[in-house]
């Protein structure tokens, strides 16, 4: 394809284009695994029993839940034909006999209806014989319980380096996780076809993965399972490797009843049952010179695994890549490591591992600022990457003057300085209320780490008719990836949007897939749809040429109307076109396919290229913090964000929107908790519901939230110039969290480090202004106050 041809004269992609499902959104017309699974009458339930042992081995009696009126069938360990395993890293027994975690699925009861199988998994008999068990991540390093593989990456010589440095900080740095909570839990419905064939209706955004671990677990051959994918209510990472065990367990209960099996997570067994974003523990050492750039960093990142390894290796390998953030280093020493210990096992979360690399170093800049006595902005900027210069990891860092355009168009149109002046005026009539406003960076790689990951495939049918039936290997899950790729089928084709639809995802239709994941679903499904309407209109092309009496060159496709440059009296409907292209037995349909070229990447020593090229952007957020309770508001927030020429801007401020939000939630509000007491509840997730795990809602959106697209961004390489949005913007959400850095260090004497928990709740915050109120006080006052925190038992 030429230049000229990949920008087309009248592109659909670039318009603000609806949600392709917006009106069946708002109307709750959409319809979801579970929905479908619903309207099945003689559909069977399926209901976990979850272990109430953080750590045990069990020996379960199922006989009494087959006295429960209703209840069908229990599903035992004994009825796997294939592998017990729910995972590709065969460390997930799909029925174990050793309870990993409290909330472990032990057996799965088949009910007539939900009821009959809830009271049947209440009546199955388990006897535990309880073991040792680690929880927090401390509890594990203390333990040396570690598993899969550590990797580091390195570069230069950072012990020498820190030796020399003139100024040399230590910390350590913890953070919690974050449930995903997409508003579909868990959702699976399995047939088994009158040829014995299984058909898997799944909420999962692996659809392949999936299939190939439900024939794993019934011992057949992939070609006997179809996993169907129609929508998902939001993924977020949390359906990339999660749905897989429950998926097959449906289709096993299926095989074993000859019925239809329909499996959905209520909410609290979602909770307790499903993997969340990794939190993680480190150890710091970072050098920099007297004028605050960065010479040296030495750390040891420790990540909560939690009972399994899902994919806690590639989400470490990705904080590792992500360290850096958008500074330069020049030496650097990271080891990583994954805990294993008696939790969910934690999984995939937007930004997958990045949101923990950029927390190490924004909150190492955030702290040691003061200290150097410069500006945390001007900190900040001073050490973005030079054009030229390459990542830890050792890629170039491509566009890298991007990152300090965005940075001055931003602080330019959120008025920065000035405000910076107003706050402290603020600040100064104000006891007890103060203000701050903060700006970060983020620069995030986009493509999957494993290079095989990056290929998509796509399955495209023009009609007799004209009209248009696209399939593709990526999944929706309210991101807007559907309607890109009927944006991009519809510029390709030189088509109206409405002339093109879209079929549910489907193994069937397209093999193969990787996971709609890595924010990548665009870039790769939007290059194998663009390709496989490319070859059908390079054929139709020909027959509209004779049609016309132009040369194939010269047919133009545009807006449903095909034309010849040189002949102005005719115009053809595409579908008078393709109605004589079948005429001529021309192919009307074609499968697209796309790779990534230009990665390299080995996982051994760190060391490559992974990734096509960096998303960039920049948030400046102002926080009013208040220093009775600690309790604070997001005042207002002005983004700048590079997605390249946007496929959709509609969507893509969205996304920027949503993930800011998203991110938001996980720095300041979103704390999971789990029992760390010796009683019996041991390992209990004591945040179980919306009630007592605090999500951002309407209530917390910033007052005034200013999101603009970068401009002049062409992404060259990528589908149509654009690129991936999905994941970067939520580490924008860092600028929220520094903001109450600076405004908690308003409270105290100033040119001190504020060292502030993750999440900065309220309460983590209050007790924040508390230490830098005393770091301002008379020692007796100080005195005073250690005392008072005791008194509450906070700490
Ligand atoms: N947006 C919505 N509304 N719901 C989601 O579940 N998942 C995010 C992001 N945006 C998500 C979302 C995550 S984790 C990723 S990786 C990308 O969307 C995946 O979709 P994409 O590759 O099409 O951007
Ligand atoms: Mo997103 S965490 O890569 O599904």
């Amino acid at each position: 394809m030429s230049a000229l041809a990949d920008r087309p004269a009248d592109p659909v992609v670039g318009l603000r284009a609806a949600h392709e499902s917006a009106a069946l959104h708002v109307t709750g017309a959409a319809m979801y695994t579970d929905d479908l699974a619903a309207r099945d009458h003689g559909v069977l339930t399926a209901w976990p029993v979850q272990s109430t042992n953080a750590h045990a081995r069990v020996a379960v009696d199922v006989a009494p839940a087959y006295e429960v009126p209703g209840v069908v069938r229990v599903l035992t360990a004994a009825d796997v034909p294939g592998l017990n395993d729910a995972g590709i890293k065969h460390d997930e027994p799909l029925f174990p006999s050793e309870a990993m975690f409290l909330g472990h699925a032990l057996v799965w009861v088949l009910g007539e209806t939900p009821e009959a199988a809830r009271l049947g998994a209440a009546a199955v008999r388990v006897e535990y014989e309880p073991l040792p068990s680690l929880i927090t991540v401390r509890d594990a390093i203390a333990a040396e319980s570690y598993q899969g593989i550590a990797r580091t990456v390195a570069r230069g010589d950072a012990a020498a380096a820190l030796a020399d440095a003139p100024r040399v900080f230590t910390g350590v740095t913890e953070f919690g996780g974050q449930e995903h909570f997409y508003l579909e839990t868990q959702a699976s419905y399995a047939i088994r076809d009158s040829e014995g064939q299984y058909f898997v209706q799944c909420s999962t955004q692996h659809p392949s993965e999936t299939q190939e671990i439900v024939a794993h677990v019934l011992g057949v051959p992939s070609n006997e399972v179809t996993v169907q994918q129609l929508r998902m209510g939001g993924g977020f990472g949390g359906k990339e490797m999660q749905p897989h065990g429950l998926a097959a367990i449906a289709a096993l209960g299926a095989k074993l009843t000859g019925r239809p099996v329909r499996l959905r997570l209520n909410r609290t067994q979602d909770l307790t049952m499903t993997g969340k974003r990794h939190p993680f523990h480190i150890e710091w050492r970072a050098g920099f010179s007297e004028d605050g750039f960065i010479q040296a960093l030495e750390a040891t990142l420790t990540a909560d695994g939690g009972w399994s390894l899902d994919l806690s290796e590639p989400v470490l390998g990705r904080a590792l890549c992500h360290l850096d953030n958008a500074y330069w280093i020049p030496n650097v020493h990271a080891h990583g490591r994954i805990a294993k210990t008696n939790k969910t096992s934690q999984t995939a979360f937007r930004g997958f591992g990045g949101p923990q690399g950029v927390f190490l170093i924004e909150d190492i800049l955030g702290r040691v600022a003061p200290e150097l006595g410069i500006e945390a902005a001007t900190l900040r900027e001073q050490n973005f990457y030079r054009p030229g210069q390459a990542t830890p990891y050792g890629q170039t860092v491509k566009d890298a003057e991007r990152m300090p355009r965005i940075w001055t168009e931003l602080k330019a149109e959120s008025d920065f300085d000035a405000r910076r002046a107003e706050i402290a005026a603020f600040n100064a009539a104000h006891e007890d209320r103060k203000r701050a406003l903060a700006i970060t960076p983020i620069k995030f790689g986009i493509s999957f780490n494993f290079a095989a990951f990056n290929q998509a495939g796509a399955l495209v049918h023009v009609y007799k008719d004209g009209s248009v039936l696209i399939n593709h290997g990526g999944t929706e899950m309210g991101q807007g990836l559907h309607t890109k790729m009927l944006q991009v089928a519809a510029t390709a084709l030189g088509l109206e949007l409405h002339q093109v639809r879209l079929a549910p995802t489907r193994t069937d239709k397209v093999p193969n897939t990787s996971a709609t994941a890595a924010s990548s679903g665009a870039d790769l499904n939007g290059g194998a749809v663009k390709n496989a309407c490319e070859q059908i209109r390079e054929r139709m092309a020909k027959v509209a040429g004779r049609l016309l009496g132009v040369d194939e060159r010269d047919v133009r496709f545009s807006g449903g109307v095909v034309t010849g440059l040189g002949n102005r009296e005719q115009r053809l409907s595409f579908a008078e076109v393709a109605e004589a292209a079948y005429l001529q037995r021309v192919q009307l349909w074609a499968a697209g396919y796309y790779r990534t070229e230009g990665l390299h990447w080995n996982p051994d020593v760190m060391q490559g290229s992974p990734f096509k090229y960096f998303a960039y952007g920049a948030a400046a957020s102002e926080v009013e913090v208040d220093g009775f309770t600690g309790a604070y508001r997001v005042r207002r927030v002005d983004i700048v964000h590079d997605v390249g020429d946007s496929l959709s801007p509609m969507l893509d401020i969205g996304q920027i929107e949503g993930a800011y939000v998203q991110g938001v939630g996980w720095l300041t509000l979103e704390e999971l908790r789990w029992d760390e007491s010796d009683g019996p509840a041991r390992g209990r997730l004591l945040t179980q519901s919306a009630s007592t795990y605090k999500l951002p809602s309407f209530s917390e959106m910033p007052e005034v939230f200013n999101v603009r697209l970068f401009e002049d961004a062409r992404e060259e390489g990528a589908v149509y110039g654009s690129k991936a949005v999905g994941e970067p913007p939520f580490m924008l959400a860092f600028s929220a969290r520094e903001a109450l850095r600076e405004a908690v260090a308003a409270f105290g004497p100033g040119g001190r480090a504020v060292e502030l928990a993750s999440p900065a709740t309220p309460e983590a915050v209050y007790w924040a202004v508390e230490a830098a109120r005393a770091a301002g006080a008379p020692a007796e006052a100080v005195a005073q106050t250690d005392a008072s925190r005791e008194l509450v038992g906070a700490d």
